[in-house]
């Protein structure tokens, strides 16, 4: 591991962009060099380009107020040169955003990727630190594919995911067969906020694009297995959803239902849930959380407002475990969905790629 290492953030305008900004300006191994975003922002000082659509709590870090936006496509191989990786979370066409990453990765530099474009391409790890940091071995398999010596794509899975599937994961022991989950998702999932999207006031909606088929089958690609240099998706646990849009600035929640081929204890799956630790948390890598998963005895949590900042807004909340009539169990879960469930999740994959020499 270097000393200290240059990142980029393309799509640094963008709701992702931002919280990239503000996880990484401090960043004890990492030194924000480069944003980049549209040709709509290019050539602006950050402060010009994001304007009115900055929506963090704190300012915009001072380091980063006059740092002049370069042009994500026309400049990679200038950024490239650079840094010696980035972020990235941009709203363009997927097959754009597929090129667009893949120009990165052979431009020699590593794509630590918030984007859904290849999050379905078999040698491209999709990583939950905690969950699945084995994965990461596939890099090898796609840098001979690109031809490349350093460059590559990691990416972070669906935000919809990122409560229910971690709240699982230390109970697939006990041979989960089916699960029902009903997700209520923030605004900021989408990019918005109330001021520019005032109809979500005392609103729901019940369709989010594409997330239920996202938040079924990328589960199985994370409780997949790597095999003859691709990730083979594992074939059960059977997963159904529904996504709603709730009037909600920040959290995204589930209602989970969960079957068992061996049913564990109430005690036994609070157990597993309280002593459950992954990869980041033996390296305590800088944005792991102590306490991965929380369980919350009280009737009433996890509360969005109260809950999704838990950990930096990088732990899982979980409540409300109780045996359920058609499933064997029942439970509701919380993670920050920009936090977690994005820039955080997408950090702390960089975090883990770094300490294992992936990013060096
Ligand atoms: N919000 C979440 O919670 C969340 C969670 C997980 C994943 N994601 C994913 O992260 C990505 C970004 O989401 P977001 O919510 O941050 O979107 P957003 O707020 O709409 O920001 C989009 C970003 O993309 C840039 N962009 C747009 N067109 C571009 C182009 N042609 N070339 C280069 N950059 C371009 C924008 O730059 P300008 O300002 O210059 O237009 C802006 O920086 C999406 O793929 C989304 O699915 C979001």
């Amino acid at each position: 591991m270097k000393q200290s290492y240059k990142v980029g953030i393309i799509g640094a305008t963008g709701m992702v962009g931002q919280r990239f900004i503000t996880l990484l300006y401090n960043h004890p191994w990492y030194k924000i060099e480069v944003l980049a975003a549209s040709p709509r922002s290019a050539g602006k000082k950050y402060a010009d380009a994001v304007g009115k659509k900055w929506s963090m709590d704190e300012p915009i870090p001072e380091s980063v107020k006059d740092m002049t936006v370069l042009d994500a496509t026309a400049d990679i191989e200038k950024i490239a040169a650079m840094v010696d990786f980035v972020f990235c979370a941009v709203d363009m066409k997927k097959d754009e955003i597929r090129a667009l990453e893949e120009a990165y990765a052979k431009a020699e530099c590593p794509v630590i990727s918030n984007n859904s474009a290849h999050r379905h391409t078999p040698d491209v790890p999709m990583i939950i630190p905690e969950i699945n940091a084995e994965h990461a071995k596939i890099i090898d398999a796609q840098k001979k594919r690109l031809g490349t010596k350093r460059g590559f794509i990691a990416v972070k899975s669906n935000c919809s995911l990122q409560s229910y599937v971690p709240a699982l994961h230390p109970l697939m022991k006990y041979g989960i067969t089916k699960v029902l989950a009903t997700t209520y998702q923030a605004i900021s999932g989408a990019g918005k906020t109330f001021e520019s999207w005032p109809e979500m006031v005392d609103n729901m909606i019940p369709y989010i694009g594409g997330e239920e088929e996202k938040s079924e089958v990328e589960p199985l690609k994370i409780w997949g297995h790597i095999e003859n240099d691709v990730i083979v998706d594992a074939d059960s646990p059977k997963i159904t959803t529904q996504c709603l849009r709730v009037p909600v600035s920040n959290g995204h929640m589930a209602a989970v239902f969960v079957s068992f081929e061996k049913k564990p204890e109430i005690e036994e799956i609070k157990k597993e849930w309280a002593e459950f630790a992954g990869e980041p948390q033996r390296l305590e890598l800088p944005h792991a959380p102590k306490q991965f998963l929380h369980y919350f005895e009280e009737d009433n949590r996890p509360q969005t407002k109260l809950d999704r900042m838990l950990e930096g807004g990088m732990a899982v909340s979980i409540g409300r475990l109780r045996p359920d009539t058609q499933y064997d169990y029942k439970f509701v879960c919380l993670s920050h969905n920009t936090l977690r469930g994005a820039a955080g999740g997408a950090v702390l994959m960089a975090e883990l790629l770094t300490a294992k020499g992936y990013l060096d």
